[in-house]
């Protein structure tokens, strides 16, 4: 990444996004490659989880990948953000190969992981939560604008602002866990099992406030599911993943019935 990329990193999300817009993108970008691997192969000792990966996020898109337990998600997730190095294959981001640079200067650069469990500090305050978010930003007032912005989009932890994280419900926990990512000026935000361990009307809630987020800022989204039950109102491409290959990738508008995507996932119809 040029040095022009790292000194985006001390500005806010929207005005990143703001830029976007001007440089004559659309609000959704399409067309537009903000992630794209091609080949990607990784694992551990000699397991190979990840086999020739091919997968592309536009900007401003929300993507999932579903896959059963075991497919390879988080391995994914984690080779993308720079937790894992690949055996093969190449990642670029906005157009840059970013393949073994490191998670914390992946993150400066806008790709940053909400990991499986959400790691949140659960005896901390949302507040505080929050501000570890921002922490390192130099742009306070632009941070304050940002944190206005995130307690929008997340109402209730602006009603529990004060409160202690851990007395939050999952869901809620979940919401903190992606408003402190937002914090952290994200281009690309990726979500390891979002609705995992929540009740039906919360995995809702948590996809309206990611969906509303999308529709806000344009910012893109590439999160990762074992169910593909809710994924079709919400995503623009869906990707299925088993035993380490995509065996399916279409864009929601192809998907005419979410049995195309049992099919693939399980290799036939339910
Ligand atoms: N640290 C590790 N050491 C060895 N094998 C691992 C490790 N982490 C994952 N694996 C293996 O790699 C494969 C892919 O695991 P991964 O965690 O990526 O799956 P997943 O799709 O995220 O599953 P889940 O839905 O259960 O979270 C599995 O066979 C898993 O057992
Ligand atoms: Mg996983």
């Amino acid at each position: 990444m040029s040095q022009e990329k790292n000194e985006d990193c001390g500005q806010s999300a929207i005005t990143m996004i703001s830029k976007y817009r001007s440089a004559g993108l659309t609000m959704n970008g399409r067309g537009t490659s903000m992630l794209k691997i091609s080949g990607l192969r990784a694992g551990y000792g000699r397991l190979n989880a990840l086999r020739d990966i091919d997968l592309e996020v536009g900007k401003s898109e929300i993507v999932f990948v579903v896959g059963p337990n075991g497919a390879g998600k988080s391995t994914l997730l984690k080779v993308v953000s720079g937790l894992m190095k690949p055996w093969a294959g190449q990642i670029e981001f906005e157009n840059e190969v970013i393949n073994g640079h490191p998670p914390e200067r992946l993150c400066r650069e806008g790709l940053v992981l909400v990991p499986e469990g959400r790691s949140i500090f659960a005896t901390l305050s949302v507040e505080e939560n929050l501000a570890l978010g921002g922490m390192g930003r130099k742009d306070k007032s632009v941070l304050q604008g940002d944190l206005e912005h995130v307690l929008d989009t997340f109402p209730i932890l602006r009603s529990r602002y004060k409160g202690v994280a851990g007395h939050l419900s999952g869901g809620e926990q979940q919401q903190l866990a992606i408003a402190r990512a937002i914090l952290q000026q994200p281009a690309l935000i990726m979500i390891d099992e979002p609705s995992l361990g929540l009740a039906p009307l919360m995995i809702d809630e948590v996809y309206a406030s990611l969906k509303a987020l999308n529709e806000k800022t344009g910012m893109t989204l590439l999160v990762v599911e074992q169910s593909t039950a809710r994924i079709l109102n919400l995503a623009d491409r869906v990707n299925v993943l088993r035993n380490g290959e995509i065996v399916l990738s279409r864009k929601t508008s192809e998907i005419s019935d979410r049995k195309i995507l049992e099919e693939a996932y399980f290799g036939y119809v339910e």
